[in-house]
């Protein structure tokens, strides 16, 4: 029996990789679709038509289904056991607790619960004992079955994965953290075409907040009744939105308390790899490239299925101890594909 679920937000950028990502799952089988009042009442075809991003044509199985509004949380409840949230973060205010209260796990990819202390933001690889966070959840709002959480912004999987290692082992200190970021990162139809062409526009608003915040509750403990942030590392971000289509880079520039050699590092990275046997995890968790120009989004961003993190350029830093190039495909393991993980590690750890 597949668990049935559900994506908000599914006629949208995040939403769609969604839909293509369901289809033939070994745990779930996608049973509802909400989007916004203008695209209710629609079939889903009609709903993406003129504004499907997939390769290949939208599934003629899920084309068929009705669209629902967001607010149809009764028809949710009937049809399914978990709902994907791929809605901006102002719907998600309103509604992601409301869909928690009435049964429903919800996997977000808002940003609006990150910040929220009870509610944990998951990457698998790195910070699956707050999953224990989801009772204290149940506890302190009085939820029976349903509960949230949350991953984290699209562009901290491509350097938090790799660092993760490397802080248990050394303790990162200080991080400088560049991104690039692509315009799918903005949705559908995000960024105009006269700003983006021929240019790198130096501002994405709240990012650079949301990189300086989230990594350390990523790295924090469970304290009482929520999450207490790490006190280190001390991290900066730039946030800068370039003209790739999909695919974020990160250069970052690291120092630790405990000097790591650059062998050690390369032998950390070529190791580590997700505790749980979970179908989206990729083979190989960091793929390391030798070449001297590499990662590059067009490239590399399909590495094990998008699920893959792409390093280079690992080099000593004058400044601090090492520098190095990330990259995370952002709307597969940055968003979709990093959603479905979560629930799958939900399914292997019995929270559904
Ligand atoms: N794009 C990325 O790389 C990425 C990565 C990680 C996280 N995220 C987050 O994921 C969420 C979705 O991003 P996206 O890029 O997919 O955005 P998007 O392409 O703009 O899609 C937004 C979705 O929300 C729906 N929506 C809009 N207004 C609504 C309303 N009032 N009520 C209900 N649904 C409404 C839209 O439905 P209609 O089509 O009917 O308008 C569409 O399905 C955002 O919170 C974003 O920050 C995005």
């Amino acid at each position: 029996m597949k668990i049935p679920v559900g994506v908000l937000g599914a006629t949208g950028i995040v939403g769609q990789q969604y839909v293509q990502r369901l289809i033939n799952h070994p745990f779930f089988e996608l049973s509802f679709l909400a989007a916004s009042p203008e695209s209710v009442g629609k079939t889903y075809a009609q709903a993406v038509e003129g504004r499907w991003h997939g390769h290949d044509a939208c599934p003629k199985a899920i084309g068929a289904l009705l669209v629902h509004g967001v607010d149809d949380i009764a028809i949710a409840l009937r049809e399914c056991r978990l709902v994907f949230s791929a809605v901006s973060a102002d719907v998600a205010k309103i509604y992601e607790e409301r869909y928690a209260e009435a049964g429903l796990a919800v996997m977000s990819n808002a940003s609006y619960h990150r910040g929220t202390p009870d509610v944990p933001v998951l990457i698998p690889e790195v910070n699956a004992d707050h999953l224990q966070m989801i009772r204290i959840q149940q506890k302190n709002r009085g939820w029976q079955r349903g509960f949230i959480v949350v991953k984290p912004n699209c562009s901290l999987q491509s350097y938090m994965i790799p660092l993760f290692p490397l802080h248990r082992q050394f303790h990162m200190k200080r991080l400088i953290v560049n991104t690039l970021q692509a315009v799918s990162g903005a949705g559908f139809p995000g960024v105009s075409s006269l700003t983006i062409s021929d240019n790198v526009v130096p501002f994405i608003a709240g990012e650079e907040e949301k990189s300086e915040d989230e990594p350390l509750k990523i790295l924090g403990v469970i304290q009482g009744e929520g999450i207490e942030h790490a006190k280190s590392p001390m991290i900066a971000a730039h946030c800068h939105r370039v003209p790739v289509i999909d695919g974020h880079l990160a250069s970052v520039s690291v120092e630790f308390e405990k000097k790591p050699t650059r062998e050690e590092i390369l032998q950390i990275w070529s190791t580590f790899s997700c505790p749980y046997a979970l179908p989206s995890s990729p083979d190989q968790l960091i793929v390391y490239r030798q070449e001297s120009d590499r990662p590059q989004p067009r490239l590399d961003r399909m590495a094990g299925r998008g699920m893959a993190i792409t390093v280079g350029r690992l080099r000593c830093c004058p400044v601090f101890d090492f520098r190095f190039t990330a990259l995370s495909h952002n709307t597969i393991r940055g968003a979709a594909g990093g959603g479905i993980l979560n629930a799958e590690l939900l399914v292997s750890e019995n929270f559904l």
